[in-house]
């Protein structure tokens, strides 16, 4: 019997269970060595779950066993890798300790150690020995767990970023048990998260490499399967993870998504999984370091962090959308986008004037293609600096504004982070370095040589010809300073936008590091670097961005390395904090391009600069599945895409697919030819318009979705295994997606392509168009002409619609209708949420209304369920028709509230089954309309 064997068992005879009532050593049944061949099969780093020693250098086995790793000659990745436990890792030094009122308890750890009780293995330096593992209940399917060093406070590792935590003790409906793992001393700590209902073990670190270092924290966990979703901000091609040992980086940068697993603009440390019998969970590793994330066989995780602590939230779900919501009562909910935020929206870099960009609007128009909201990129500005504007070329650009809006257009404008260094004549420079709003080098030693000695600002070099200062919004004093210059910019241009849309806030900076290098120190090259700090040119960690040897906080109490993901978030909050002062009583909208957990309550995101190809075009469903896993569901990539010149097919298709992202823009780089839909007024044109009219038919359930969202957490876009998690082929569906849990979206993503394979789950679906129920399920492949994109409607579920138009201040004074796809039980039901559409905080205050729907026996009962303010004047537009689907017989007569109606009051065809009831419903009272 091999040494790890013999450790395992007595690993599990020894275990401890800590459960939420009591903490009494228990022998964990399932794990029993006699009744199971697991033990035998986990032999000590089988090929599949190994932990490798020192990515990215290269190892050759000389210097991988000098280390003390274990080479493995087969040349299977990795070949340097950790040895087990028993030197490395962590044991239990002490006993569990009830926190107050058991909400949770800690244990203290110390690093394992060698017989003659040295500690003699070390990755990277600075391991800290004593170490305290908490865990704490936040509810009944949330609990944390942390590591941290032992006289460390851990409130103060923490990012600074919000979280809304309620430590609780747990009830008997308990969804978890924690269960420490280990033995007599000498043997390692280990912790598994199980699922009561199942036991499935939903986080295991028994893969060991445990480390708590200075500057390097590394944790390791097996998962219950191979499903694994999320983490970003990356591009990939699939949905589901690849566990073929695949390295992911996670860190802000302003980097374009065409090249394959580096990392782009966001940080979003979260994952979820499904587990053998459906359920789900996610966990959110709340920590803003750089940091990777590495996939094993096994099926396993290793997390790779350089700084703070490691603090895990994780929940059970166990449905995939009970677990993005519980993420959501952490991290905070989507704010809550105006109506005119859901209509189509136009942008390009690079309109050369206002008249070109006027143009662009008029032509949108005259070819009746639904519009909302038209964009300004840096080239409104003056030389590129941000609060100016073109005197030459965009001159008149406030007067377009106003004239644009009276035709019921939005505006937007974007902003960056950075302000040029000009000291004279450019105030929004000058004000902010007299209120010292800019990021400062951390040591006066660093700054560049030339530097005057009373400036200790960092610049670098983003779109202004001179050198950028960078502001840093987590200081009062630069949220102040920030929205007295939007404030300043707003009124003295008469500039009347309605969105900000702010970019490059990874920080970028086009002269890596800053002007000149970056100092060499132990923060812009720790130890280890991550994944983030080797894939770019520089190898560093200022690739892109600016020196992580910098100050940031209000008293300095943070350096970039730190924060460093986290600018976009700050930036966001700020902005957003600054529209609400400036606009005052109505709701904005800021589109961010770097976000981090939490970023959705303040902003929406575009998945930045992609390229007009087909496989970005595919890859994009997939962005935009993942952030409304991230809780930041108002996201959509630039349709048509930013990069390269754009082809007519792949912007038809990309038009009829962008109709259906929450957030639906067509934005083009500098340089490449024009792409609003009117450039092909034969194609794209019509195709972008029969999409959007759909879309704009639909926003009143899309709005209601976000409303959800916005109150309770959850996806507004999904993938279909959140709707069907126990459907084993629904779990890889990532070329269609699903709004809410009715509309089922399947775009034709291949050039040359006049029909599309897709996935229908088992369950009762009408085609949209034509409202017949369709007879194939399961794989199966549907005819899409170049004008048609595949819509299908779930049966049981009531969609809110309304007449489309031209934009939604047009559109919103249409009647309503109602879409009633029936289920096998002929029962149907939905709601719609409704308000002005454009008040800041009509839910808060009760301006609004909800109305539910509900069919059942032949019966369909509209009810006003929610008018919460006596001010809300109600809706003034009605309903008057509504169409059901799957509607097996001719009624012999129609009632509306015990009225019988006229013989034309309906028509029902019996070939699709459909049946049209024509009234005009009051949206104000309630109905009960019965059917014979
Ligand atoms: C290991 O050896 C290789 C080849 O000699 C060398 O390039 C590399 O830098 C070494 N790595 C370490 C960590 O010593
Ligand atoms: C914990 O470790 C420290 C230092 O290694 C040792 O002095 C102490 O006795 C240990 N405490 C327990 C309870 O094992
Ligand atoms: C830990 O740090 C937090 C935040 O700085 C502070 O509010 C708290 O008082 C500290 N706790 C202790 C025990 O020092
Ligand atoms: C605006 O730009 C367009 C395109 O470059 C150009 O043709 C036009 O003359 C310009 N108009 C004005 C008023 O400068
Ligand atoms: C700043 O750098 C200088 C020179 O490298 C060093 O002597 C000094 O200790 C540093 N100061 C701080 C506060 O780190
Ligand atoms: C009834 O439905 C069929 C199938 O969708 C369609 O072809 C036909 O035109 C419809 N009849 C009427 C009167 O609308």
């Amino acid at each position: 019997m091999k040494k790890w064997t013999k450790i395992l068992i007595s690993v599990i005879l020894l275990a401890i269970v800590v459960t939420a009532i009591v903490l009494p050593i228990v022998l964990p049944v399932e794990n029993e060595p006699n009744t199971t061949t697991e033990a035998t099969t986990v032999a000590p780093n089988p090929t599949n779950n190994r932990i490798e020693c020192y990515p990215f250098q290269n190892m050759a086995k000389g210097n991988c066993t000098s280390a003390g790793c274990l080479w493995d000659s087969k040349n299977q990745h990795p070949n340097c890798y950790l040895p087990d436990s028993s030197v490395y890792g962590y044991e239990i030094n002490g006993t569990v300790t009830d926190l107050p009122n058991q909400m949770g308890f800690t244990l203290d750890l110390r690093r394992r150690r060698a017989a003659d009780d040295s500690t003699t293995f070390s990755l990277y330096g600075g391991d800290f020995d004593q170490v305290t593992f908490e865990v704490n209940y936040y509810s009944d399917s949330t609990l944390g767990l942390r590591f941290y060093p032992k006289d460390a406070n851990a409130s103060e590792l923490r990012p600074p970023v919000a979280l809304t935590l309620t430590e609780t003790p747990l009830t008997d409906n308990v969804h978890y048990e924690t269960r420490i793992v280990s033995s007599e001393n000498g043997e390692p700590f280990n912790v598994q998260i199980i699922r009561k209902s199942s036991q499935a073990v939903i986080f295991d670190t028994s893969l060991g490499g445990l480390t708590i270092a200075e500057q390097f924290l590394m944790i390791s966990t097996k998962l219950p399967t191979r499903y694994l979703y999320g983490f970003g901000e990356n591009t990939h091609d699939n949905l589901l993870h690849d566990m073929r040992y695949k390295m992911w980086p996670i860190f802000s940068r302003g980097q374009a998504p065409g090249m394959r697993d580096i990392n782009v603009y966001g940080a979003q440390p979260f994952y979820m999984a499904s587990e053998e019998d459906g359920s789900s969970h996610g966990v959110f590793l709340f920590n803003s370091h750089a940091m990777d994330v590495t996939t094993m066989p096994y099926p396993g995780l290793t997390f790779r962090a350089i700084g703070g602590m490691l603090e895990f939230f994780v929940f059970l779900g166990p449905e995939p959308e009970s677990v993005v919501k519980q993420y959501s009562d952490v991290i905070g909910k989507t704010f809550m986008p105006p109506y005119f935020a859901l209509g189509f929206q136009l942008s390009r870099w690079g309109y050369r004037n206002t008249s070109n960009l006027k143009d662009a609007v008029d032509r949108t128009r005259d070819l009746e293609i639904p519009h909302d909201v038209q964009y300004a990129d840096i080239d409104y500005m003056d030389a590129r600096k941000d609060f100016t504007i073109d005197p030459v070329n965009f001159g008149d650009l406030p007067a377009l504004v106003d004239e644009v809006k009276k035709d019921g257009l939005r505006f937007g404008i974007i902003l960056d982070p950075a302000i040029a260094h000009e000291r004279t004549g450019y105030l929004p420079f000058r004000r902010g370095d007299n209120n010292k709003v800019f990021v400062q080098w951390a040591n006066s030693s660093y700054k560049p040589e030339g530097q005057a000695a009373n400036d200790n600002n960092l610049y670098g070099r983003v779109w202004p010809i001179r050198e950028t200062a960078f502001p840093d919004f987590f200081k009062t004093k630069t949220k102040q300073w920030w929205t007295e210059e939007i404030r300043i910019f707003r009124e003295e241009q008469k500039l009347n936008f309605d969105i900000l849309w702010i970019d490059m806030n990874e920080p970028s900076n086009f002269l890596t590091g800053t002007l000149l290098q970056c100092p060499t120190n132990r923060w812009d090259d720790p130890p280890y670097g991550t994944m983030a700090a080797h894939v770019g040119a520089t190898g560093r960690l200022s690739e892109k961005t600016i020196c992580m040897a910098s100050n940031f906080g209000e008293n300095d109490e943070f350096l970039h390395y730190e924060v460093h993901s986290l600018y976009g978030y700050s930036h966001a909050m700020a902005t957003q904090s600054a529209l609400r002062q400036i606009l005052t009583g109505k709701r904005s909208m800021v589109l961010s391009r770097s976000t981090f957990a939490g970023s959705g309550k303040y902003a929406g995101h575009w998945l930045g600069d992609n390229y007009s190809t087909w496989n970005q075009m595919a890859n994009s469903i997939i962005g935009m599945i993942e952030f409304n896993m991230f809780n930041i569901p108002y996201v959509g990539p630039d349709i048509c895409g930013f990069n390269l010149n754009t082809e007519e097919e792949m912007c038809e298709r990309w038009m009829e697919l962008g109709a259906f992202y929450p957030f639906s823009r067509n934005h083009n780089s500098f340089i490449f030819k024009d792409q609003d839909p009117a450039q092909w007024p034969d194609t794209v044109a019509v195709s972008g318009r029969k999409a959007l009219n759909i879309r704009y038919r639909l926003l009143p359930y899309l709005y209601t979705l976000f409303y959800d969202s916005h109150t309770i957490g959850g996806t507004v876009v999904r993938p279909l295994y959140h709707e069907y998690p126990k459907d084993i082929s629904a779990r890889s569906i990532d070329k269609q997606f699903m709004w809410g849990p009715a509309l089922l979206i399947s775009p034709v993503l291949e050039q040359g392509k006049l029909s599309v394979d897709v996935y229908i789950p088992d369950d009762v679906w009408y085609d949209y168009y034509t409202g017949e129920r369709i007879e194939v399920l399961g794989k199966t492949n549907l005819s899409a002409p170049r004008d048609h994109i595949n819509l299908h409607l779930r049966g049981g579920y009531i969609l809110p619609a309304q007449k489309p138009a031209l934009n939604t201040m047009l559109s919103r004074q249409n009647n309503f209708e109602l879409l009633v796809p029936l289920n096998d039980q002929n029962s149907a039901s939905g709601k719609m949420f409704w308000d002005d559409g454009e008040s800041f905080n009509t839910i808060e205050d009760g301006l609004y209304q909800i109305n539910t729907f509900e069919l059942k026996a032949d019966t369909l009962t509209i009810k006003v369920e929610k008018v919460s303010n006596k001010s809300w004047s109600g809706i003034t537009q009605l309903l008057d028709t509504i169409q059901f689907m799957g509607w097996s017989k001719n009624p012999t007569s129609v009632a509306v509230n015990g009225v019988i109606l006229g013989k034309d009051s309906y028509s029902y065809n019996e070939t699709n089954q459909n049946l049209f009831l024509f009234y005009e419903f009051n949206m104000n009272d309630d109905f009960v309309v019965e059917f014979q």
